[in-house]
């Protein structure tokens, strides 16, 4: 059933480009490059009419709804919020019928976040959920939503299903974007198009896996990790971190890569590694000038670089290239080295990947 993989973990990794694959049919036209999401065709004028977006999930579903913020804040521009489903629930959230809540989750059971759409329903909200078990308590108590169609994750630690909540929302985006004419055409298209690249750049990210896993031997003893990202990579830094902690039991942070400075900073030395996202983007200038910040300090740099990159190539101890793709795209590959990181580490220490202590896939109770 693990198909060959020592781990649930590891195949779920290696199944993420027919995930997506199969996450997108059906509703991108590939001859038109047009997106059909049938949730957001149904209830166009109350998607088009919110006055803003609120995301509510936990963990890894959490981290896809930032990515998520910054997609619908980009292409339909209108104010998105995300929100721990946990905190949600208990802080009185101001929310009405002018709101609409995203309920992110894997599982669909998640106590906290089932609790935080009652709520949002009570007050009025319009509720459209993103899961991907079929027929769950969370996709049962929604308005509407998009199945993620990843196909079942075993493995505690989500992988498969964290790529697969950034397509729909990626396509959640387009598809309202488009509706509402806040995204230009062009631009429409080209996100489009680069979308349907991306399986066959995972594949591409996925063959380095022999060399990711060499790589993670350095690290089997490293007691704490930082992983720094900015824009639309700082949640894949935050989601890294989670990996690694999760299934290695190494302290790991995530920080927006300009926030080092502001403290963080204070810990780095020869025994810290830092993991940066630093493919090409609008703000690479100053990641180069983050990672000589770190090299100064003699921290220990793992950069996740765009193919071709020779600047921070010749500054990290380690360099792990990705092809190029769009900005706003770019977590969907980016989060692969970063899990095969973690999944090796892991594996190096002797930790049972699968089945982690103290952690459950699906957390039922509060
Ligand atoms: C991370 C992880 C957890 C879940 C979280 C939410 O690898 O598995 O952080 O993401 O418990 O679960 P769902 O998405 O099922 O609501």
């Amino acid at each position: 059933e693990k198909g060959g993989y020592a781990h649930f973990m590891l195949k779920e990794i290696f199944d993420q480009p027919d995930c997506i694959s199969d996450c997108m049919r059906g509703r991108i036209n590939p001859n038109t490059c047009e997106v059909l999401l049938s949730a957001v065709d149904t209830h166009k004028e109350k998607l088009a009419e919110a006055k803003r977006f609120v995301i509510v999930g936990c963990g890894t579903s959490w981290h896809a709804g930032l990515i998520g913020k910054q997609l619908i804040e980009a292409f339909c521009r209108v104010p998105v919020e995300v929100e721990y489903a946990s905190e949600f629930r208990y802080c009185n959230p101001v929310i009405s019928s002018d709101d609409v809540v995203i309920a992110i989750s894997q599982s669909g059971e998640t106590a906290d976040t089932l609790a935080a759409i009652e709520l949002a329903k009570q007050r009025g909200a319009f509720i459209y959920g993103i899961c991907n078990v079929v027929g769950s308590s969370i996709a049962r108590a929604t308005d509407t939503g998009s199945y993620i169609h990843v196909g079942p994750e075993i493995g505690v630690a989500s992988t498969k299903a964290f790529t697969g909540q950034v397509v729909v929302l990626a396509l959640l985006a387009l598809a309202l974007g488009k509706v509402k004419g806040t995204l230009p055409e062009k631009e429409y298209h080209d996100t489009v198009a680069a979308l349907m690249e991306i399986p066959g750049k995972m594949k591409q990210v996925l063959s380095e896996n022999a060399f990711i896993a060499d790589l993670s031997k350095m690290f089997t003893y490293a007691r704490n990790f930082i992983y720094l990202g900015r824009g639309y990579a700082y949640p894949v830094a935050l989601e890294g971190a989670l990996k690694l902690k999760e299934i290695s039991y190494i302290h790991a942070e995530g920080y927006p890569a300009a926030e080092m400075k502001h403290g963080p900073i204070a810990l780095i030395d020869a025994e810290m590694p830092v993991v940066v996202i630093a493919t090409q983007s609008a703000l690479y200038e100053k990641i180069v000038s983050n990672i000589q910040e770190i090299k100064a300090r003699k921290g220990r740099v793992v950069a996740i670089v765009t193919q071709g990159d020779t600047v921070i190539r010749s500054l990290a101890d380690y360099s792990i290239e990705l092809p190029p793709t769009l900005e706003c795209l770019n977590p969907l590959i980016a989060a692969i080295p970063l899990q095969l990181l973690a999944y090796h580490i892991a594996v190096c220490r002797g930790m049972n990947v699968d089945q982690p202590r103290n952690l459950a896939k699906s957390v039922t109770v509060e």
